[in-house]
């Protein structure tokens, strides 16, 4: 980032002590940052913190008589390659999706053509609201990129989405719009399956299964984060799409397949996704009813297997086919009879057992199997194994392309 100059917001959030290590990890870079704290911000950190990290004066007044004469709001706005705005209060983002500009954070963020990069940070009912899902997704369509937020324990002692992303993660978003094609998966395209599937019985009715998505949404972020052209497809969840990534929604395992198909050619293909083995055989048109004593039958067929599909498309075939085993006892056996049945190129095996607390939960164990071994990962968060599965991928074409 050696030499690129970021226009840094600080808006009203309790996460506005982890600009201050965004800052320092930025400067380690090379980036030359300065910052806008709003009146909310300065409740949380002090110009004095800002202004000794960056070695900027910083800015705090739209009416100021002796910033106008030497750093107009305007010129504040356009000397950036980028503005971030972190934390992203609820408030700022409402301001900024109805072009408010009552201050002078709000007036410089109007007043820009500059990319915008947002780092939302909030309580999860604020985040939850239909208000600031309305403001984030105008802002989205209007081209603001966005970081986060995670998912996780809050300040205020609730459990949810809505904790900024890290220091690291705003800095490596910062560093995918600013130094697009840097990454060591730069001119890779990947495809990642996530979530579950949902397979209608009737029109109310589906079989399903516990996946949240959170660990294929955290592997497409990853693997964009290194560069690849990303495009995930997922099925229901409620994990928000990650940044800088393509994203197509589906509902059944069929969908999934003719998505994934379509995404390719590809380079990488990880199937996260907890696709339904079965669907039921015929899908009632209107609602089955309870007639008689005894229960309707339910007749299943299988799905198309879309591991197996990817594994065997032919000169389509992605150079790299990960699949993942979610398994409840024997876990690496288990993997292992998967990985010579589908003809994939690794497996990621995670126990998914009752109290292994992997499906909806932040952390993971997962063990890397390959043809010539296993790994063992120690527990970590969904997004580190994301990152180390990404950063082992890259290793792997790093190798195949020399
Ligand atoms: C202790 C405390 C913590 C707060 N944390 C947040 C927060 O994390 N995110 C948020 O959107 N608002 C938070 N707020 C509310 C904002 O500070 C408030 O909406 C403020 O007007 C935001 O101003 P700004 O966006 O102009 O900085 C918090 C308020 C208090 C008192």
């Amino acid at each position: 980032m050696n030499g690129k100059r970021l226009l840094l917001i600080v808006s009203g959030g309790i996460a506005a002590y982890k600009s201050l290590e965004l800052i320092r990890r930025l400067r380690e870079r090379g980036a030359a940052v300065r910052c806008v704290l709003t009146a909310g911000g300065a409740q949380f950190v002090t110009p004095l913190s800002l202004a000794a990290l960056t070695e900027e004066k910083v800015h705090c007044e739209l009416f100021s008589l002796t910033d106008e004469s030497e750093m107009g709001h305007i010129q504040l706005s356009r000397s950036a390659d980028l503005l971030v705005v972190a934390p992203a209060s609820a408030d700022i983002l409402a301001k900024m999706a109805h072009g408010l500009a009552d201050d002078l954070a709000s007036t410089v963020l109007l007043a820009t053509d500059t990319p915008v990069l947002v780092a939302p940070a909030m309580n999860v009912r604020m985040w939850q609201h239909p208000a600031t899902r309305a403001n984030l997704a105008l802002l989205e369509q209007r081209g603001v990129h966005r970081v986060g937020p995670n998912e996780g324990d809050m300040a205020c002692g609730e459990y949810g989405p809505g904790r900024m992303a890290e220091p690291d993660e705003i800095v490596a978003a910062i560093s995918g719009l600013l130094e697009p094609g840097s990454g060591r998966l730069a001119g890779r395209r990947a495809v990642v399956t996530s979530g579950p599937t949902h397979e209608p019985i009737d029109p109310v009715r589906y079989i399903a299964n516990r996946s949240s998505g959170k660990q294929g949404h955290a592997i497409a972020a990853a693997l964009a984060r290194l560069g690849a052209e990303t495009h995930l497809v997922t099925g229901p969840t409620i994990e928000p799409d990650p940044p800088g990534v393509a994203v197509s929604h589906v509902v059944t395992a069929r969908d999934m397949l003719a998505a994934c198909e379509a995404a390719l050619p590809a380079d990488i293909a990880v199937c996260a996704a907890a696709v339904a083995d079965w669907r039921a055989a015929t899908e009632a048109e209107q609602k089955v009813k309870k007639r008689g004593k005894a229960p309707p039958e339910l007749k299943l067929v299988e799905n198309p297997d879309i591991l197996a599909t990817l594994s065997a498309a032919g000169n389509r075939r992605p150079a790299l086919v990960v699949g993942f085993a979610a398994e409840t006892e024997s876990v690496v056996k288990h993997a292992q009879a998967k990985l010579a049945k589908k003809g994939c190129d690794w497996i990621v095996a995670n126990d998914v057992s009752a109290g292994s607390g992997t499906f909806g939960g932040d952390a993971n164990t997962v063990h890397l199997i390959r043809a010539d071994g296993v790994e063992d990962w120690p527990s970590m968060s969904k997004q580190a194994v994301g990152d180390r599965l990404a950063a082992a991928i890259a290793d792997h074409l790093d190798g195949s392309r020399s």
